[in-house]
């Protein structure tokens, strides 16, 4: 049997129900079904042992995105959210980006950047062609250091020297380009710096700095891109809406710092639920997106020869798939096991189709119908609830108030009422 992960009325299921169908597509066991059910899976002394000072842990709800086609593979994708219909968004765009072929995606090697700066160097110019002549001494120790990255296929792969003026006088500016492979790598790139730093020294004269890896990781890329047919957006008008609030996003930061933040909707939450740092994620997109001296648009949008709306992104993806919380959080491996990526890079490419998904739902809803529609249904049912109401009677209140566009908890409370007599 094929699986699909195209799973029509999957948001009306019991929750119990959703569980059985995404066990049976991902293979889970009882344990990790166990485990999903489990209000706050992540068991104090796990917690204890991964940061300082703990008393607790924080609960996210962990939803299931659907109808995602990758590269002609269906996905499950598990999102990690506080907000309402991010995770309906990103199943309703993944549905009508099938009907074109769904998503293709590509991505460069893991690439990660670290820094070391070197301060008070006489010759700039003589220090930077210095450390060019022992690039491969430096390269060595710092492979030396994580000999079973290496043995992976990682390892630095490069350095570049930049000088830069600074308002602290002239610095140099050593990168040591390293493939982390499946390591989000913050941990091995920031031994390296540490490593050669004190070698650094001795050939420039100067003192090492900051020896810290770099969260523009601009070498590290992800991309992905998908065609909507205009019948299934709701007509060329909202092609043309889409595209026309794409060229506002690139022409006003202040609109696109919120056309980023409908992108990151969809990255971070698969982030969270993958147990990936999503402060990384956050820092390398936005710098990424200023990288050309303007504040741009991760995602680009355009109308076809046929009328139809090509979209297309572009971003960092610093994630692993192994260490961090990805292995200590154990339903964060449950979700790398749902989403059945085998690969950090994988994962990355994923997170572009969700983020193209995401910023694709919100902004055509803005073009098209406005986006309090469906903000508004969720809030109403949420009120309902607040006001007593259970079952398919939140419903009913929840519909009431939405007709009535009074969606209030004494409101809520007469009309319960009314329903209940
Ligand atoms: C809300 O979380 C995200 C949006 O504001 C994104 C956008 O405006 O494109 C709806």
């Amino acid at each position: 049997m094929t699986k699909t992960s195209q799973i029509p009325g999957f948001y009306k299921l019991p929750l119990n129900e959703r569980l059985k169908l995404v066990r049976e597509f991902a293979g889970l066991s009882d344990e990790e079904v166990r485990l999903l059910r489990k209000e706050g899976a992540l068991k104090l002394e796990q917690a204890d042992r991964m940061i300082e000072n703990v008393i607790g842990t924080v609960g996210l709800p962990l939803g299931i995105a659907t109808n995602f086609l990758i590269n002609g593979k269906d996905h499950l994708i598990p999102m990690a959210i506080e907000e309402p219909s991010v995770v309906a968004a990103a199943s309703n765009a993944a549905k009508m980006a099938r009907k074109k072929g769904g998503f293709k995606t590509g991505s460069s090697e893991p690439l990660m950047i670290g820094q070391v700066q070197i301060v008070e160097v006489k010759n700039t110019t003589k220090a930077k062609a210095d450390i060019l002549a022992r690039k491969a001494e430096i390269i060595g120790l710092a492979n030396e250091q994580d000999p079973v990255l290496v043995k992976l296929g990682g390892g630095v792969k490069d350095l570049e020297v930049r000088v830069l003026e600074t308002s602290m006088g002239p610095m140099v500016v050593v990168h040591l380009i390293v493939d982390v492979r499946d390591a989000m790598g913050a941990n091995a790139v920031n031994t390296m710096c540490e490593a050669v730093s004190p070698l650094l020294e001795r050939i420039t004269g100067g003192k090492a700095r900051l020896r810290i890896i770099s969260n523009l990781t601009a070498l590290r890329l992800v991309k992905a891109e998908a065609v909507f047919s205009k019948e299934v957006l709701g007509g060329e008008e909202v092609v043309d809406g889409v595209v026309q609030a794409y060229a506002l996003a690139a022409a006003d930061p202040y609109r696109c710092a919120t056309h980023n933040k409908g992108v990151m909707n969809g990255v971070v939450a698969v982030a969270l639920a993958t147990g990936n740092d999503t402060r990384a994620l956050e820092s390398g997109a936005h710098s990424f997106a200023a990288m050309r001296g303007r504040y741009q648009p991760l995602t680009s949008w355009r109308k076809t020869k046929e009328g139809d709306l090509f979209g297309r992104i572009e971003l960092p993806a610093a994630v692993g798939i192994i260490g961090g919380a990805t292995a200590s959080n154990p339903t964060a491996r449950v979700c790398l096991k749902i989403l059945g990526v085998k690969s950090a890079r994988e994962l990355g490419e994923v997170m572009a189709c969700v983020g193209l998904a995401n910023n694709l739902a919100a902004v055509r809803a803005i073009v098209a119908e406005g986006i309090q529609r469906g903000h508004l249904k969720l809030h109403a049912k949420n009120i309902a609830i607040m006001a007593g109401a259970t079952g398919d009677l939140a419903d009913r209140v929840a519909e009431q108030m939405v007709k009535e566009k009074k969606i209030r908890v004494d409101r809520a409370k007469e009309i319960l009422q009314e329903f209940q007599k």
